[in-house]
Parts: structure tokens; sequence; C-alpha cells
């Protein structure tokens, strides 16, 4: 088929099971970012696309065609003594990894030019967790950006209109027009942007479990392995964890909640959990994909070091600083982050032991409670949220409770409350009855081409 074809014949190519070439993809995809491509069209091209998925070689091109719709950022010019590296999520609840990943990565010596999101469903936005900081800029100017990348290591800030804009129209449209749920729509759309911003490694973190965006462990393993083997046919080397979310990552979900537990682990005042644990293999395999580091084993030591030091924290206060928030933060949070009025204990009906969890509706019970989205445009409550939630296997009774709500209100919190106790089920088990899920199920190693 001929690059210079009309849409609607390369749709009917499509929709008739022939592949689609490079030329005709890149061709397709300039003009949903130009506009010359109707909403109709575009819609009809998720749909074949959609029912009749891509090859490898045509994910690959859409990939490379989202990327460079718009700016690709480069850093060559600014000559910085490392590699610029980061970290993509597929979602999760109490998913925090991002606040202290960035920081620490940069004080190992690479550079993270982040660009995050705000929440998605009822899983929480690394954004929307920043913007609990008064004074946080999550939109500076393209100078500001790259001093920032250069002066602290690391910032993270939101996408802008130039990155990868025909993602933007693109996925507007796959929501209203049930083609969201499609392996080379997502893989396209997740690496288009991350690609965009010119690193020299990814790592990505593809959850699984119930409070994953894909539904069962084979979805997730097909969408991180397809994830790895595109990233790097497009030439970024790249690894790919697959890490459970069968239960929230930290101990606690919300907006302010998670950036005091970031300030928490950064300023090793907490030294264990999963978090930390899935934090650091994230960040060892970016030190390793980078050059920073010769083997998994130095990474590890090196990581420890810097958060150790107090170099890992000392790069989050740089960056928060560096875009408006308060310079001491770290100090005093307690003054800085917004705190709900109403807080209670959650009991369970009955005491025992958690056995298993919908992280899902904890998730959303986050949302119901305000901090998160009904709707594009709903304002957040940052101050809401959970904190000291029981993790599977653990015993919960009449002192220990399933966890603690951060509500704006009596009524809120009671709603919550009842949310919590449906998704969290305890039974009279002792601790070797429950099966804990691995946390690192998987880790996929390609280097680019
Ligand atoms: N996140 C994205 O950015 N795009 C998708 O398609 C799904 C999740």
């Amino acid at each position: 088929m001929s690059a210079r074809a009309l849409p609607q014949e390369l749709i009917r190519a499509k929709r008739d099971g022939e592949a689609l070439s490079p030329e005709a993809i890149r061709e397709l995809v300039g003009g949903i970012s130009d506009g010359s491509l109707s909403d109709a069209q575009v819609g009809a091209l998720a749909m074949v696309i959609y029912l009749n998925g891509m090859s490898s070689a045509e994910t690959v091109a859409l990939t490379e065609a989202v990327r460079d719709s718009g700016e690709v950022l480069a850093w060559t010019d600014l000559e910085l003594p490392g590699p610029v590296l980061d970290k993509h999520s597929t979602g999760g609840v109490g998913d925090l990894v991002s606040l202290v990943l960035g920081p620490w990565v940069a004080a190992c010596g690479g550079f993270v030019p982040m660009v995050s999101g705000r929440g998605l469903g009822h899983t929480g936005g690394t954004l929307d967790k920043l913007e609990s900081i008064p004074g946080y800029d999550i939109a500076p100017s393209r100078e500001r950006f790259r001093h920032l990348v250069c002066e602290a290591g690391v910032a993270i800030v939101g996408q802008t209109a130039e990155l990868a804009p025909a993602d933007r129209r693109l996925y507007a449209i796959r929501d209203v027009t049930a083609t969201v749920e499609s392996l080379p729509l997502i893989v396209s759309s997740i690496l288009g942007k991350k690609l965009a911003c010119g690193l020299d490694a990814l790592v990505m973190d593809v959850k699984t479990g119930s409070g994953a965006f894909m539904p069962t462990h084979e979805a997730s393993f097909e969408l991180a392995s397809t994830i790895a083997e595109v990233a790097s046919r497009a030439g970024t080397p790249i690894t790919a964890l697959l890490t459970d979310m069968s239960q929230p990552l930290a101990p606690c979900a919300g907006n302010a909640v998670e950036v005091r537990e970031a300030i928490a682990l950064l300023t090793c005042e907490k030294r264990d959990g999963r978090l930390l644990e899935v934090t650091r293999a994230l960040a060892a395999e970016l030190l390793l994909a980078g050059g920073l580091a010769d083997s998994r084993d130095a990474a590890l030591v090196l990581l420890d070091d810097r958060l150790a030091s107090g170099a890992a924290a000392e790069r989050f206060a740089r960056m928060v600083a560096g875009l408006g928030g308060p310079a001491d933060l770290l100090e005093r949070h307690d003054r800085y982050l917004p705190q709900a009025p109403i807080v209670h204990p959650v009991h369970a009906e009955r005491s025992g032991r958690v056995t298993q969890m919908d992280t899902r509706a904890v998730g959303l019970a986050i949302v119901a409670l305000g901090g998160g989205r009904r709707a594009p445009h709903d304002a957040i409550d940052p101050a809401v949220g959970l904190t000291g939630i029981a993790a599977l296997g653990e015993a919960v009774d009449g002192e220990r409770p399933l966890a603690w709500v951060h509500a704006r209100s009596e009524a809120d919190a009671k709603h919550a409350a009842a949310q919590l106790k449906a998704a969290i089920e305890v039974n009279d088990v002792t601790a070797g009855d429950v099966r804990l899920p691995t946390l690192i199920q998987d880790v996929i190693r390609r280097e680019a081409p």
C-alpha cells in the first residue's frame, strides 16, 4: 500500500487483514496530529487495530511515529556527565516508586527527566501526589526543566502539549470508542511518550494482580514482553519487571500521605517494606542499563550507600525547591503537607488474617474520598487517603485495624470504611495458610539492536 493512499484506503487495507507499511503508519499518525484525519477515521483506525491486532514490525512503526509526532527531547548539547534514564509504571495503588526512584538514581549519577501522569481510574498519579506539595510547579518552562535535570539530576513534571501530540488525540478517541484495551495501542501509547524524552535506557514496572491495569498474569506478562521488544527495536535499551499489585505497594495510598511515605524512605526513617524492595530493584536495573554499575550487586551497593548518606534525600529536596516547593520540606513536612480533618481506624468485622484483597476496590475507595477523579476535570483532595493498610497475611483484630481512613467528613469516612471492609478478606487462618505473592515475578532485559 502506498504511503500516499487515502486514509480510508489504508484503514480498508488494515480492516481486510493486510499489514500496514511503516510509511503508511507514519502517514496516518501524521494525519492524527495535524487534524487531517477526522475523528471518525481515527476511531475506525483504532477499531481495526483493536480487532485485527498488529505485527511486531507494525507496533514498532506505530511507536516510532507516535514518538516523533512532536518534540523529541535531546540532551547532548548539555554534555551531561551521566546517562539519561527513566522509569514508567503501568499504574497501581500505593505505588509511589517514582517519587523515591527519581532522586535515588540521580544521586547515583543518572539524569532523570521524568514526564509523569495523573491518576487514571483506580490508580494514583505521580503529578497529583506532587501537587500536594505547596508551590510545586508541574509545568515549568522548558529551560527550567532542562536546568533542573542538569543541576539536581532529576525533575518530575507533567506532559507538555508538544510531547507525542498524536497520542493525546488518539487516546482521547480510544477512550470513547471502546478501543483502550488493545496491546499495540497501549504499547505505542506508553512508549511513544516515554521514548520522546530522549532516554539512554528505560525501566518498565508492569503490574500484575488485582490492582493492575491488565486483568490476568498472562496479559500482564504479554504486555511486559511486548513493551520490552518494541522499545528495544525502537532503539532504547529496556528492562521490564513484572511486579505484584495484588495489594497496595506501600502501606498507605492517597496523595499527601504518599509524599510523606516517600520522605520517610528517602530520609531512612523507614528502612524496609515492599515499596523499598521494588524501587531498589528497578533502580538497580537502571544503573546497570545506564553503565553506572558493572553488576546488579554493585548497583545495589551504590544505591544503598547513596540512600544511607542522605544523597538521595538531598536530590529530592533540590528538585522540590527548584520547582517552587518549600526548601525545608524534608525537615518540616507536617507543616506543609495537608492533613485530613477526620482520621479513623477501620476494623474488620472479625479477627483473623488478611487473606485476599481487591486492590482495585481499595483504589476506588480513595477516589470516592476525593483523592482521585470521577471525571477528567474534577479537583483532587490531596489530604485524604489511607494509612497503615494491613498487608496480606497480617493479623487484624479489635486493636489492629485494616487501615486508618483520612477523610474530609464523617460521612465520607463511613462510606470508605464500608468499601474497605468489602475489599479486604479476613479469615481465621494461621500465617502459614496465607500464600504471599512473589513481589518481583519476572525480569525481561533487552538491549537496543
Ligand atoms: N497508559 C497510557 O499512557 N496509554 C495507554 O494506552 C494505557 C495506559
